[in-house]
């Protein structure tokens, strides 16, 4: 399948050093300047299929979001270039951008914040509809809101009510209506149904791959929750402290995990007759992203770390079965 965004060395990093007068540290008696920077997502590589689900799993503050934020556009990567059917967006701004913003659309995780509580569901979704078409007549709008409003499951009366007259999942449904009235191509979710009751999850998740068939969406797709990811994923990508260190079909991924980190993660999760003690414990707790380890940044708590691995980054080795995957000892033969 042809890749519709394209995604390459990219970093991006916080700097987070404060005033000038924050930034000055005495050390050995001399007055110094010293920035402070959070590496959030360093030197990632990545295509996204048309049609696919992409997920992207990790641990909290590995730069997931981050990702997701500087791929549709609401930060500027620092290093590396991102394209979008084949057009460079990272360098596009201004009105430039504007059809972009149409075909890219995000949907959040919090439900509550994500909705002004000043505005009804109609004007919530008019708005985007208006702006970006300032041709359409007041009934091609309104027509454009109901429909999607009916795909989405929020009762059509209910068009001049406010959010917070909503539950938490109908909520999420306007959310999602809000990301597809501009019937965009590609949708970043980022962790939509983490503040939802169980019960709702699965209806939300359903709603989400309904509109993937009946769209042709493709999905960027945020979770921390590692047993919905393999249900909903066409590929994964697991992100340890900001780098990308392996992406593979989902089946493949599951069934099969190389490295690892990979490994340690998915021994979390509970499988109906699987083994006791069949669980990897990691030792050490994640380094900060504002000093990054040298060589492989998993190398101070992976059992198989070696001289090399503290010393070398390593780089991305495509395995026979089309998993990425950058690991030294994977490389070696070691592991
Ligand atoms: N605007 C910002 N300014 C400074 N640092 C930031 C900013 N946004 C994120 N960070 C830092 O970047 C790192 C990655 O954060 P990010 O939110 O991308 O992680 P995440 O994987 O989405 O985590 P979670 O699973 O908790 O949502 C963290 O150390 C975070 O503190
Ligand atoms: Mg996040």
């Amino acid at each position: 399948m042809a890749n519709l965004l394209e995604v390459k060395n990219v970093d991006k990093h916080f700097d987070i050093s404060g005033s000038l007068v924050d930034q000055l540290k005495l050390e050995g008696g001399k007055i110094r300047r010293k920035r402070t920077v959070v590496k959030a997502v360093n030197n990632v590589t990545l295509n996204i299929r048309q049609g696919e689900t992409l997920s992207v799993v990790g641990e909290s503050g590995c730069g997931k979001s981050t990702l997701a934020r500087t791929v549709i556009g609401l930060y500027q990567p620092n290093k590396g270039e991102i394209y979008y059917g084949g057009d460079r967006i990272d360098t596009v701004t201004g009105t430039a951008r504007r059809p972009y913003r149409t075909r890219m659309q995000m949907v959040f995780q919090d439900p509550y914040a994500s909705l002004n509580p000043r505005m009804t569901v109609k004007q919530i979704l008019e708005e985007p509809v208006r702006f970006h078409n300032p041709a359409l007549d007041r009934r091609e709008v309104r027509d454009i809101i109901l429909t999607t409003m009916d795909q989405v499951g929020v009762n059509t009366d209910w068009i001049d009510r406010f959010p917070h007259e909503f539950s938490g999942g109908q909520r999420q449904r306007i959310s999602l209506a809000r990301a597809l009235v501009l019937d965009p191509e590609f949708v970043v979710a980022d962790e939509p149904i983490a503040a939802l009751d169980v019960s709702i999850q699965a209806q939300i998740l359903n709603l989400m791959m309904d509109a993937q068939e009946q769209r042709g969406l493709t999905y960027l797709f945020i979770s921390h929750d590692l047993s919905v990811v393999e249900h909903i994923s066409t590929r994964v990508a697991v992100m340890y402290l900001g780098c990308l260190c392996e992406v593979a079909d989902a089946k493949e991924l599951f069934c099969n995990p190389q490295h690892p980190y990979t490994r340690a993660l998915l021994s979390a999760i509970p499988r109906l007759g699987g083994k006791a003690g069949g669980h990897i414990r990691l030792s050490g707790d994640v380094p900060t992203p504002i000093n990054l380890p040298s060589g492989c940044v998993f190398h101070g708590r992976c059992p198989h770390a070696d001289d090399r691995c503290r010393r070398e980054i390593p780089e991305d080795v495509t395995l026979e079965s089309g998993t990425r995957v950058a690991c030294h000892g994977i490389e070696e033969g070691r592991i």
